[in-house]
Formats: structure tokens, C-alpha cells, sequence
């Protein structure tokens, strides 16, 4: 029998406001120590679907309103966002947000707060320094002024702080130089393969969402359309023309010349 995944959505659904309808019956699953990707444009309901599972969509007046969220065996759609980050579940949120007027450290040490266990500080800076030797270099420096890929390298080292077993990561890539993305990627595979910290990873960019994570999710409007092996989503044509935005022969195309993926969705769903 296949082991049993650390984090497991069942068809939740989410409101905001009592009203508003955003996720539709939503499945997901993260294997234990696995990396999975949630792919999907702009508005289809991806940072929801997180916020849903850390516990932050209250802060939003947002509610499971269906269905559960199951960590470990346990539900926790009903528990507060500490209690979450305190089991084990810590997210980082879309545009990198780090403390401004404090030091990189000063960010880091922040963190540190939800550890679930009693390592100390020091052992959690040690970690996070040896990932992201930049953010050692800047230790001193005021996070606000530092670079928006060390911002990032920030905030996800801000989550490594609190020892989880799962980090929810949030467009790790928007709006950052190409060369930036690729360190940041390299250092999260590599983050994943040595401390085996399970990973939800949210993008656009699917192309290189499905360069990390060997099993994907993609989102439309608040439901799951598709999931897949990375490879077998790689090679489907809808995902090549429509979120990897290439033709047979590799060519980017327009998104007129996509638009009829749209129409011929309508009749499988
Ligand atoms: N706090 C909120 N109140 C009302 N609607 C919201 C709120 N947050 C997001 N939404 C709506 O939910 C939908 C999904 O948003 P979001 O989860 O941010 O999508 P994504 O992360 O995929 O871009 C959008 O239509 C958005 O306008
Ligand atoms: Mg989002």
C-alpha cells in the first residue's frame, strides 16, 4: 500500500465574505517529503487554495465551507494559523515580504517563533545560512534594502527558521531577473532533496514549476482541471500551448492563436 501523503485537501470548497465562491471542490495531495506543483493563471484561486491549508485565509474572512484538509493524519481546516505553523505547516506568501527596518537576521530570528521543537536559534540561522550563503553575507544589512531575489531568499529562509515539514510557497519567482529565479530554484531542489521538507509550490510559470516537482496540479477557476506527472503535463498539448506557451516547434505563441483552448475545454468538462 502506498504510504500515506502528509497533506491531503478533500474537495474543499472556500467563501469569502459568506459569499463569495472561490474554490469549488478542491483534491490535493502532497506525498511525504514529496515536491508537488500548483499550476494555474492569474485569479484561478491558487494563493486561496494555500491560504486555505495555512490557516491565513481566515485573516481574509475566507472559510472552508466543504469538504477537509488533513496534515498528518490530522484535520486541522478548523484550526487557528498558529496552531498550523506550530504542526508543522508554514507558508510564504506571494511578493516577498520581509520586515523592512530589520536586519536579514532580525528577519530570520522572526521566524524562529513558530518552531514547532526546542532547537535553538542559532542551529535554525546555521540551517538557513547554509542554504542561502547570500543571506549570510547580508545578515547586517536592512532587509529593505536588499535585492528582491535576496528579499525572497529571505522569506523562504524566514520559513526554514520555524523547522516545518511543510512550506506552502507562493510565485517564489514573480518578478525576478531569470538568473535570480534559477539560484532560487536551485537552492529549493536542493533544499528538498537533502532536508526531505515536503513542498507545495505554487507558479505561472509552469515551465519551471514542472523542472522541480515531479507531480502537478493545474487550477482553472477553482477547480482542478488536470493532474499529472510533470512529465506526462509536459508533453500535453493543451498545457504546451496554453500554459507553457509553445508550439510543436518550440515557438512562443500569441495568446489569440491559444484562445481556442478555452472553447475546447468547455467540452470535456
Ligand atoms: N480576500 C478576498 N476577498 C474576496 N475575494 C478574493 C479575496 N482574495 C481573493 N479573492 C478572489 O478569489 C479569486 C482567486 O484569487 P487567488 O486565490 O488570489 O488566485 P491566484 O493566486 O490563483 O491568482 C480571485 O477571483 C480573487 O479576486
Ligand atoms: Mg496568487
Amino acid at each position: 500500500m502506498a504510504e500515506e501523503p502528509i497533506l491531503q485537501l478533500n474537495n474543499i470548497e472556500v467563501k469569502y465574505h459568506e459569499v463569495i465562491l472561490v474554490l469549488k471542490g478542491v483534491s490535493i495531495e502532497v506525498p511525504k517529503e514529496g515536491i508537488v506543483a500548483l499550476l494555474g493563471a492569474n485569479g484561478a484561486g491558487k494563493s486561496t487554495t494555500l491560504k486555505a491549508i495555512s490557516g491565513l485565509l481566515k485573516h481574509e474572512d475566507g472559510k472552508v465551507t466543504d469538504g477537509n484538509i488533513m496534515f498528518m493524519g490530522e484535520r486541522i481546516d478548523r484550526k487557528h494559523a498558529e496552531d498550523i505553523a506550530k504542526a508543522g505547516i508554514i507558508q510564504v506568501i506571494e511578493g516577498r515580504r520581509v520586515f523592512e527596518h530589520l536586519t536579514v537576521e532580525q528577519n530570520l530570528k522572526v521566524g524562529a517563533h513558530l518552531r514547532r521543537d526546542g532547537g535553538s536559534v542559532k542551529d535554525g540561522l546555521e540551517m538557513v545560512y547554509h542554504y542561502f550563503p547570500r543571506l549570510k553575507e547580508k545578515r547586517s544589512e536592512t532587509a529593505g534594502f536588499i535585492s528582491g531575489g535576496e528579499q525572497q531568499m529571505c522569506v523562504v529562509g524566514r520559513a526554514l527558521m520555524a523547522n516545518p515539514k511543510l512550506i506552502l510557497l507562493d510565485e517564489p519567482s514573480m518578478g525576478l531577473a531569470p538568473m535570480l529565479i534559477k539560484e532560487i530554484f536551485n537552492i529549493v531542489t536542493r533544499l528538498h532533496r537533502e532536508s526531505k521538507i515536503a513542498i507545495l509550490l505554487v507558479e505561472q510559470n509552469a515551465k519551471l514549476a514542472l523542472s522541480v516537482a515531479p507531480y502537478a496540479y493545474v487550477m482553472e477557476t477553482g477547480r482542478i482541471v488536470m493532474d499529472d506527472t510533470a512529465e506526462k503535463l509536459s508533453e500535453n498539448p493543451d498545457i504546451k500551448d496554453f500554459y507553457l506557451g509553445l508550439t510543436d516547434l518550440g515557438a512562443r505563441k500569441s495568446f489569440r492563436e491559444v484562445k481556442h483552448y478555452k472553447r475546447r475545454k468547455r467540452w470535456l468538462t
